[in-house]
């Protein structure tokens, strides 16, 4: 490892943030022994705040149909070739009460943007699922919405939101979207939410196309100045049926050593190693937490419609029942030291 990487990781570690070029500098020359100092002092801080914990969310996949046109994503609405579904209410609260007897203590309600999916019918579910179970955490991540929409959906109870920024440069934004969608309101989606009192998360995809160090840099910076409680990242994978179906996915390697960063820039962040790292290698998410995560976000959605919420191609879970998947997990954390807890797991900042 060069000794400028190497005093930039120090650096790192003991002040939280680098300057724009000092990321890119980093994740330019990055290498096995500079990711292994990185994952050391993750872990380490990690261990400091949440001991050998991870956090368990139960996700539950509401609904495939979505109005914005994504390039990277299979359930775009230009794709003729998605079977489109919805949840009813009913299989929702079902979802969430098996969860429950699983140990879940949070729901992530995620789901494509669908006007049927109005304030009042989300408030109506978010509001059974409280006084179901007063106890839990109710996490949203059904796109952008507008402000008032933000706030009534707090009032029912809602407690998180995930709105990946997916990248923070405004023309790498508008290269992995159509025109119809603007980088300037999923900003203000994020500080909208922020100002209502929601614990948020936002995230972008490692290797995403036309993403270079530069782009990733200013990701973390925007992390480093906007503090998410939650952050979600994960490799880009493509989908055969979108315009990006012959790009190539993002690495393990590179998204294990962003893991490590963001945790050294915001020590508490709730950080999941997600499922498209789970796709692209075995091992994945095992990984993930080695490198630093403390979150794994099984699936708890109706096994029929588990196939139909295909962003990506070879996703991972698709046939197994929530109790497997709640096991396998478990079984995956402790083979490498580390305890899955079930209570509601809110940041420790
Ligand atoms: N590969 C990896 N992640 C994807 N997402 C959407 N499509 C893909 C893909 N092809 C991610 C986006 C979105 C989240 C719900 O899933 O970052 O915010
Ligand atoms: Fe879903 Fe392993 S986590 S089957």
């Amino acid at each position: 490892m060069n000794e400028q990487v190497k005093e930039l990781i120090e650096r790192l570690n003991a002040e939280h943030c680098l300057s724009l070029d000092e990321y890119r500098y980093l994740i330019e020359n990055r290498s096995d022994e500079a990711a292994k100092l990185l994952a050391e002092y993750a872990v380490k801080v990690r261990r400091e705040i949440y001991g050998n914990s991870v956090f368990v969310r139960g996700l539950i996949e509401i609904g495939n149909i979505c109005k914005n046109d994504c390039l990277y994503c299979g359930i775009r609405k230009s794709n003729r070739n998605c079977e489109r579904y919805r949840l009813t209410e009913e299989q929702i609260l079902e979802c969430v009460d098996e969860g429950y007897s699983l140990g879940f203590r949070t729901f992530v309600m995620q789901g494509g943007e669908d006007a049927f999916f109005s304030d009042e019918v989300v408030c109506g579910i978010i509001r059974k699922i409280k006084s179901a179970h007063p106890d839990c955490a109710v996490t949203l991540s059904l796109g952008e919405r507008p402000r008032e929409s933000y706030a009534a959906l707090r009032s029912a109870g809602a407690d998180r939101y995930l709105l990946r920024h997916e990248t923070a440069n405004k023309a790498h934004y508008e290269r992995l979207h159509p025109p119809e969608m603007s980088f300037d309101n999923r900003m203000r989606c994020l500080d909208d939410l922020r100002a209502l009192g929601y614990r948020v998360g936002c995230g972008f995809m490692v290797g995403s196309p036309f993403q270079t160090a530069r782009e990733l840099a200013e990701d973390l910076k925007f992390i480093e100045n906007f503090k998410p409680d939650m952050c979600g990242i994960g490799p880009f994978v493509p989908h055969h049926d979108t315009p990006f179906k012959d790009e190539p996915s993002g690495t393990l390697g590179l998204t294990c050593f962003l893991l490590s960063i963001i945790r050294l820039i915001y020590p508490p962040v709730l950080l999941p190693s997600t499922t498209a790292l789970g796709t692209i290698a075995p091992d994945g998410r095992e990984r993930g937490i080695l490198a630093g995560a403390n979150v794994v976000m099984p699936n708890l959605s109706p096994v029929s419609v588990r196939k139909k919420y295909e962003l990506y191609d070879n996703k991972i879970c698709t046939g197994d029942e929530s109790a497997q998947c709640r096991s396998c997990l478990e079984t995956r954390m402790r083979s490498i030291g580390y305890e899955i807890v079930t209570d509601i797991g809110d940041i420790r900042k």
